[in-house]
């Protein structure tokens, strides 16, 4: 008698055996219950069965083949998948759909593709640590192994700042990784005027998808936004919500697929419009099981073992084991190496700050050339205004109080009397350029 069956008897539940599977992660052993066995005898027994078999987490899943129970065990050790295995894999190559992401393998260790452009969008959650940013960098690069940079564009939000920034300056970026809620935000509400474009082109083509109108007029790409990490955003920013509501709902035709990633699966962060607009999604182990019925409507993410282990819900409700594939940064780098290039700054915000930063620095200088410009020609138009006998008292003047101010320092007493002289010639100049003017004056209105 199989161990399993003989702990299973204790608690009342009859029946045998079917097989064992071992993965990279996981031992999977399959259960056939006896008809009539309610699975919630078993459910509720876990926590006993599982310290009678001696294993630390044990996972059941309702459903597997034959209609038997999976008993889920994890390994004494681990195995990586590498994601280079998986992209070389026969299901890579026979993977449908318009935009096939690798999530990793079954239990069994064969590799699963989905398409993203049917999902239409995903929502990942996990604790930290627990493989999300290594199972996003999977899907990134199963895209890029798939498609031409013209034939696909990212945009990827990264707050944490360190998770994407390999991705910078390559063909595929729309524009550079972004790593600031106000230019996230700013971002979400370019992609949103980008799918209106897009509607719009849709429209006078004729057309009703980015599938139909590739097929008739050509050249435009599929845009997959990532967001590592949208909590702070969606709390910092109440329009955030909305346009992700927006997104979310209409941007499939026009080729906008959407994949948000959070370690904090709570309800104010993941809400219920977030989740019903996102009938796809992937949760990574969770820190509990509350945290798991947020991101799955069920518990049991809780129990999964780390390192990439995961729970995908399909929008079919089908509830699947997943382990994720692993790629260095390193790896991914040598992936990039053929599409390096330089990408420029799209969000008109960002554009329109550095613009005005420029005019006000040109404004600044232009202001004070105008203001030395015009004492400049000020002083000239008052010395040509001047005859010449005026011009040289002037200069004699200036050359007596320069004379003056030089003596003064030196001597008190004799610099009184210099600047006794001096006010003695200014008065004498002021007079007679006085009378000179009015004579001037005259003069002019007799012409006339
Ligand atoms: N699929 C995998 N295969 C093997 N190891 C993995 C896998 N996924 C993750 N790991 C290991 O776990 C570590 C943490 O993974 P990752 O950075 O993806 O976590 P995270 O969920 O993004 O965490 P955080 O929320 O803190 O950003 C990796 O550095 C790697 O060592
Ligand atoms: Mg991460």
């Amino acid at each position: 008698m199989h161990q399993l069956e003989e702990i299973l008897s204790h608690y009342g539940v009859e029946g045998t055996v079917e097989g064992e599977g071992k993965g990279p992660l996981i031992k999977q052993i399959r259960f056939k219950p006896k008809p009539g066995t309610k699975i919630k005898n078993i459910t509720s027994s876990v926590e006993d069965i599982a310290r009678e078999m001696g294993v630390k987490t044990l996972r059941i899943s309702n459903v597997c083949e034959g209609g038997c129970i999976g008993f889920e065990i994890a390994n004494d050790t681990f195995q990586t998948v590498p994601l280079q295995d998986v992209l070389e894999s026969e299901q890579a190559k026979t993977a449908k759909g318009a935009l096939p992401i690798s999530l990793g393998v079954k239990i069994d260790g064969t590799p699963v593709f989905a398409d993203l452009a049917k999902m239409p969008h995903l929502l990942v959650a996990g604790a930290t640590g627990s493989g999300k940013s290594v199972g996003l960098n999977a899907f990134i690069i199963s895209l890029i192994k798939r498609k031409k940079p013209n034939e696909l564009k990212f945009v990827m939000i990264d707050p944490k700042r360190i998770e994407f920034s390999v991705y910078n300056d390559q063909k595929y970026m729309l524009m550079p990784v972004i790593t600031d809620n106000s230019d996230a935000s700013e971002a979400l509400q370019f992609l949103v005027d980008e799918m209106n474009k897009r509607y719009e082109k849709l429209e006078k083509s004729l057309t009703k998808n980015i599938e139909e109108y590739n097929e008739k007029e050509g050249g435009m790409p599929y845009i997959v936004a990532i967001v590592d990490e949208f909590s702070d955003l969606v709390l910092s920013d109440k329009t955030v919500e909305k346009k992700i509501q927006i997104l979310a709902q209409k941007a499939r035709a026009a080729g906008i697929h959407l994949v948000l990633a959070t370690q904090r699966p709570s309800v104010d962060v993941v809400t219920g419009s977030i989740k019903a607009n996102f009938p796809s999604r992937m949760a990574f182990k969770t820190a509990s099981g509350v945290d798991s019925k947020t991101i799955l409507d069920t518990t049991g993410a809780e129990d999964l073992v780390g390192r990439g282990d995961a729970l995908f819900l399909a929008g079919n409700g089908e509830l699947s084991r997943i382990h994720g594939a692993y790629i260095s940064t390193e790896g991914i780098e040598e992936i990039l190496k053929p599409y390096r290039a330089k990408v420029a700054p799209v969000l008109t915000k960002k554009a329109l700050e550095t613009e005005e930063k420029n005019a006000v620095a040109t404004n600044g200088k232009k202001a004070e050339k105008k203001k030395e410009f015009f004492l400049l020609s000020w002083i000239k138009g008052v010395w040509g205004w001047l005859s010449k006998t005026e011009k040289k008292k002037f200069l004699k003047m200036i050359w007596l109080l320069l004379i003056g101010a030089f003596v003064g320092s030196k001597t008190q007493n004799k610099s009184g009397q210099i600047f006794d002289s001096i006010a003695d010639n200014l008065t004498k100049t002021k007079r007679r350029t006085y009378t000179t003017t009015t004579r001037r004056k005259t003069t002019s209105r007799r012409r006339y």
